[in-house]
């Protein structure tokens, strides 16, 4: 990073606000325009009196954690070690990302003399066993799919303290790069990447694997247009209950495309939900809008809940009705009305592209609409394998992961109140 970031707490003018912008935007924790918008809200409140850090507003905003400015102000803790560099086996070369949890970087694999891609988790969170868990976790899960529109793992390991997993290099894009250039998709071209998607979804769980985190951010296009899912790292096997049992309440995934049922924290997370966040993902990719904005994380999480879609078609009416209602499906709010197998949401992926009707979209869907009308129900009623998940949905009981997320924004809040008081 070739910038210096405004150590967290520090009193910044201007100068350093753009420092810090850029250094939260060189990170990918944000995109330059949620940056400006900070930014010109904190001269908005600044001519109102209010003197209120730039990093504060960032964090109020739910655009990066308070942790994620830490890091970035301590770039050594973040930065690869000469140690690193010797990781046995490979030569570590240049740091080509950073998200929420790792940082990646490009590297050689000196016995077969290609170029890889090594995650590498922060020495900070390599003592934290659960993190380690996960890591490996993600390393194993991977391993375990091949697939041409999955990242293919090769090795995971550690060294010098530092835990690392060794991936497929892509050389390209990700999805959420090029909607902050071009901010839509065309129909077509959208298509072209959520079937390619939707393969890579069908096998992993035809395999058993789910993977919870389908997000622009973790599509990878290469420049001959093959696109690739990355970051199997909260995947797991659909059976291992002893695994949901332990993240029960807690989301792993991210607001803008997280399902609701990952947002109620029910221990019976399944492949639904990366249908779900796949149709969320599309939904933003031709609308050129997230399906549900809030000024908090919590918000966004309560609108997936509750908050009724706005029809994609609606914001851009350019888009197929097939389109819309294949969109539409995968993000129904109740898991049993959405597509019941990635299979049938690939098939109706492809009759949209040929410019064909779907098929399971406009009969499932509204069958069980008219169904739920006779019945007299605002919302479709649960259904499906049954059990303790199912009975809560649609349900009105306070989510685990939402509760979580109101305390601590009110926590934040308070902090933020009392700092205000003592100047
Ligand atoms: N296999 C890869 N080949 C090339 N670049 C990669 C690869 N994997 C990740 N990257 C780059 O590194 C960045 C960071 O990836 P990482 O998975 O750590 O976080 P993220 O998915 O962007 O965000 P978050 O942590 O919020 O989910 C990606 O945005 C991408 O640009
Ligand atoms: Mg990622």
């Amino acid at each position: 990073m070739a910038t210096e970031p405004t150590p967290v707490g520090q009193k910044s003018g201007p100068g350093m606000d753009t420092q810090l912008g850029k250094a939260v935007v060189d990170a990918r924790l944000a995109t330059a325009a949620e940056v400006a918008a900070c930014i010109a809200k904190r001269a908005k409140l600044k001519e109102a009196g209010r003197d209120i850090e730039l990093s504060e507003i960032l964090v109020k905003a739910g655009i990066v954690t308070a942790n994620q400015l830490k890091r970035l102000a301590n770039p050594a803790d973040d930065s690869i070690s000469s140690s690193l560099a010797q990781i046995p086996g490979y030569q570590v070369m240049q740091k080509i990302g950073a998200g929420a949890m790792a940082s990646v970087y490009k590297a050689k694999q000196l016995s077969l003399d290609r170029i890889v891609a090594i995650k590498i988790l922060p020495k900070r969170m390599s003592e934290d066993p659960e993190f380690v868990k996960r890591f490996y976790k993600e390393g194993r899960a991977a391993a375990r799919l091949n697939h041409n529109n999955i990242v293919q793992a090769i090795d995971v390991g550690e060294y010098g303290g530092f835990h690392y997993f060794v991936m497929e290099f892509v050389d390209g894009k990700t999805v959420y790069d090029e909607m902050a250039a071009r901010r839509a998709y065309g129909e077509a071209d959208a298509l072209k990447i959520i079937i390619q998607m939707a393969r890579a979804l069908e096998h992993a769980h035809a395999k058993g694997f789910i993977h919870r985190d389908v997000k622009p951010k973790n599509i990878m296009l290469t420049k001959d247009g093959t696109a690739k899912l990355a970051d199997m790292g909260l995947a797991r096997e659909a059976g291992d209950v002893a695994a949901a049992a332990a993240e029960k309440g807690r989301a792993y995934g991210t607001p803008y495309y997280i399902s609701p049922e990952q947002v109620r924290g029910v221990e019976d997370v399944d492949f639904r939900a990366d249908i779900y966040s796949l149709g969320a993902t599309l939904y933003h990719m031709v609308t050129g809008r997230v399906p549900f904005e809030g000024d908090t994380p919590t918000s966004i999480m309560h609108k997936h809940l509750k908050e009724p879609l706005v029809p994609p078609d609606h914001i851009n009416p350019s888009i197929s009705t097939g389109m819309a209602e294949v969109i539409e499906c995968a993000m129904a709010k109740d898991r049993a009305t959405r597509y019941q197998s990635t299979s049938d949401l690939l098939v109706d992926l492809e009759r949209v592209a040929r410019g064909e009707a779907p098929l399971q979209a406009r009969s499932g869907y509204s069958d069980k609409l008219l169904e739920n009308l006779a019945h007299g129900q605002d919302e479709p009623a649960p259904r499906g394998p049954g059990g303790p998940g199912d009975a809560a949905e649609g349900g009105s009981g306070t989510s685990p992961v939402l509760l979580g997320a109101v305390i601590a924004e009110a926590a934040v809040i308070l902090i933020l109140i009392i700092v205000l008081m003592m100047r």
